[in-house]
C-alpha cells in the first residue's frame, strides 16, 4: 500500500503516517458523506480498517522458518514472539476492532473507557480490561477520531503505566491539534491515519470531518 509519512508535527514525533491510497481516500470520503447510512458507515469503517491495520503492523519482527512446499524444501517468514494487542477507546473504538481482527485474527484486545470530568476538565478512567502480558505485545491503540488528542493521550499513559513498551496510535481522521498534542505527549507513538483535517472547530468536532464518529457507527444520536 502506498503510504507517505508527513512532516513530524514536532521534533520529537517519530513518524504520522497518513495513508493516501485511491482506496483509502475513496473509501474515507463516502464515509463523510452525511447521506451515507449506519450500516454503510459501519461496512466503511471495517474496510478502513482492515487497510489501517496492514499500516499499522508494518513493522511486526519475523522469523525465518524452514517449511515443505509440494514441490521442495525451502525458507519462509513468520510473525516473532507474542504479537499484537489491540485497545479500543470506548465506545467508539469498537468500530474499528471488526476490521483489523479480520487481518490479525490472534490479537488480543483490551478496552479503555474514559470521560472527562465536567469540573478539573482531566480525563477519567471508568473501564480499563487489558490482557497480563501487554507488556510483551506490539499495542494497536484504536480510536477512528484524534480530535483534541487527550483521551489519545490518557489511555497510552495508563497503558504504559500497565507496561506497554511498543505502541501504535491508528484513528480515521486527525486533526492538526490531536496529532501536536499527542506526537508532545507520546513522541515514541507512530500514529497512522487517513487524514489530518483542516482543524477542531468551537464544539470539539473535527472540520470538516465527519459528524460523530460513535453515534454514526452505532446509530444513536
Ligand atoms: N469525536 C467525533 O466523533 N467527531 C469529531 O469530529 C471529534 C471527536
Amino acid at each position: 500500500m502506498t503510504a507517505h509519512s508527513n512532516a513530524p508535527p514536532s521534533a520529537a514525533a517519530p513518524s504520522v503516517v497518513v495513508l493516501d491510497h485511491p482506496l483509502v481516500q475513496h473509501k474515507l470520503t463516502r464515509l463523510r458523506q452525511a447521506t451515507t447510512s449506519t450500516a454503510g458507515f459501519r461496512r466503511l469503517t471495517r474496510e478502513l480498517s482492515l487497510l489501517m491495520a496492514y499500516e499499522a503492523t508494518r513493522d511486526l519482527p519475523l522469523e525465518t522458518v524452514d517449511i515443505d512446499t509440494p514441490l521442495e524444501r525451502t525458507q519462509g517468514h513468520l510473525l516473532s514472539g507474542k504479537k499484537l494487542c489491540l485497545v479500543s477507546i470506548l465506545r467508539a473504538g469498537n468500530g474499528i476492532l471488526d476490521g483489523m481482527l479480520d487481518l490479525v485474527p490472534a490479537a488480543r484486545v483490551g478496552h479503555i473507557g474514559l470521560f472527562r470530568d465536567p469540573t478539573t476538565l482531566e480525563p477519567i478512567e471508568y473501564y480499563m480490561k487489558l490482557p497480563d502480558d501487554i507488556g510483551e505485545r506490539v499495542c494497536i491503540v484504536v480510536d477512528p477520531m484524534l480530535a483534541t488528542g487527550h483521551s489519545a493521550a490518557a489511555a497510552i499513559d495508563r497503558l504504559k503505566t500497565a507496561g506497554a513498551r511498543q505502541i501504535v496510535f491508528v484513528c480515521l481522521l486527525a486533526a492538526p491539534e490531536g496529532v501536536a498534542h499527542l506526537a508532545a505527549a507520546h513522541p515514541d507513538v507512530k500514529i497512522v491515519t487517513c487524514a489530518i483535517d483542516r482543524e477542531l472547530d468551537d464544539h470539539g468536532y473535527i472540520r470538516p470531518g465527519l459528524g460523530d464518529a460513535g453515534d454514526r457507527l452505532f446509530g444513536t444520536k
